[in-house]
């Protein structure tokens, strides 16, 4: 079973999803191949097609550049490059053989460029089943992850690291960033607060671990346990449990939310 959790417009909430059985080896994106915004559904697919990344119109002529669930009939969106900037139809992305990995638009509108920690040895790209898609070096070394740069959503296997952030999507249908903001403070403090929308800065905080020089990373395990480590132990987060469920359904976050009372 693999689960997903998600801030949205107050909560974390979880997403339970059939799970993909088998590892399979990657389906490598080559340097140099590239995919375009346009209505052709072209996407770069993990090995089971449980993820997808490629570009969802969001508005007519708008793309966001993004890693959703691809096997539910929503097709949940997991992570965006270009949340507040969506691209014009023709706009194109790109891994390069000098280790770049970027997004740009035609008429030399926004750009988005995956800050790899080290350009050297980029030998292919890959959407993983574990919904993460990587510039790896030739030993599947990985020199980027999206997981590294979430946006409102953490997936099994992921961690949010020390200044990692989730900020919540603006709607629904706008996934812009919104009015609250999830973070793991470089103090150890994980923290929810209101954002002072639209600018970027935090608000107000309206909820807390209080583990100030103690709490060192977020881990979401593979069965769907949260947990706050901190430098001397792993301590569990009673407010994020996940919800098990003995059987995998198919959930949109829509009826997650209806589901869980909000
Ligand atoms: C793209 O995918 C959608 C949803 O699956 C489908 O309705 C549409 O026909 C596809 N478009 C093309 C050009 O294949
Ligand atoms: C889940 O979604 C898949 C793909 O859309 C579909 O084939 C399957 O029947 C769905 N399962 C349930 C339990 O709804
Ligand atoms: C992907 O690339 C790596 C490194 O070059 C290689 O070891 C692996 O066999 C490739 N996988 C596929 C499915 O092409
Ligand atoms: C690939 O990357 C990994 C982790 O980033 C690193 O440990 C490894 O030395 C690299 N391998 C090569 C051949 O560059
Ligand atoms: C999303 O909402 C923001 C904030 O209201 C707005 O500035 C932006 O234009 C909206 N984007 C879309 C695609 O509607
Ligand atoms: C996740 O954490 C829980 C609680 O510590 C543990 O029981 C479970 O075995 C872990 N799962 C994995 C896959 O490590």
């Amino acid at each position: 079973m693999a689960f997903a959790v998600s801030i949205t417009m107050f909560f974390v909430l979880l997403l339970l999803l059939p799970l993909s059985a088998t590892a399979q080896p990657y389906r490598n994106v080559t340097l140099g191949s590239s995919i375009t915004a346009n209505n052709k559904n072209s996407t770069w697919l993990s090995p089971s097609e449980e993820f997808a990344f490629g570009f969802q119109q969001i508005i007519r002529g708008g793309y966001l550049l993004a890693i959703w669930f691809n096997k539910i009939p929503e097709r949940t969106i997991v992570w965006s490059a270009n949340r507040d900037n969506l691209v014009q139809e023709g706009s194109k992305v790109q891994p390069y053989a000098d280790g770049r990995f970027e997004l740009s638009d035609p008429r030399g509108g926004f750009k988005w460029t995956a800050a790899a920690t080290s350009r050297d040895g980029v030998a292919y790209g890959a959407m993983l089943d574990s919904g993460n898609f990587v510039l790896a070096n030739s030993s599947s070394g990985a020199l980027w992850q999206s997981f590294d740069e979430p946006t409102d959503t953490l997936l099994p296997t992921q961690t949010l690291n020390q200044d990692g952030k989730l900020v919540s999507s603006f709607s629904k249908t706008n996934f812009s960033k919104g009015r609250f903001l999830f973070t793991l403070q470089i103090d150890g403090n994980l923290v929810s607060y209101t954002r002072n929308f639209p600018n970027d800065d935090a608000k107000f905080a309206f909820w807390s671990t209080q583990t100030v020089g103690s709490g060192s990373k977020v881990i979401f395990n593979q069965s769907g346990d949260i947990f706050l480590a901190t430098k001397m132990e792993v301590s569990s987060i009673l407010c994020l449990q996940a919800r098990r469920r003995p059987r995998p359904v198919n959930f949109t976050r829509e009826q997650y939310w209806n589901m869980m009372g909000f």
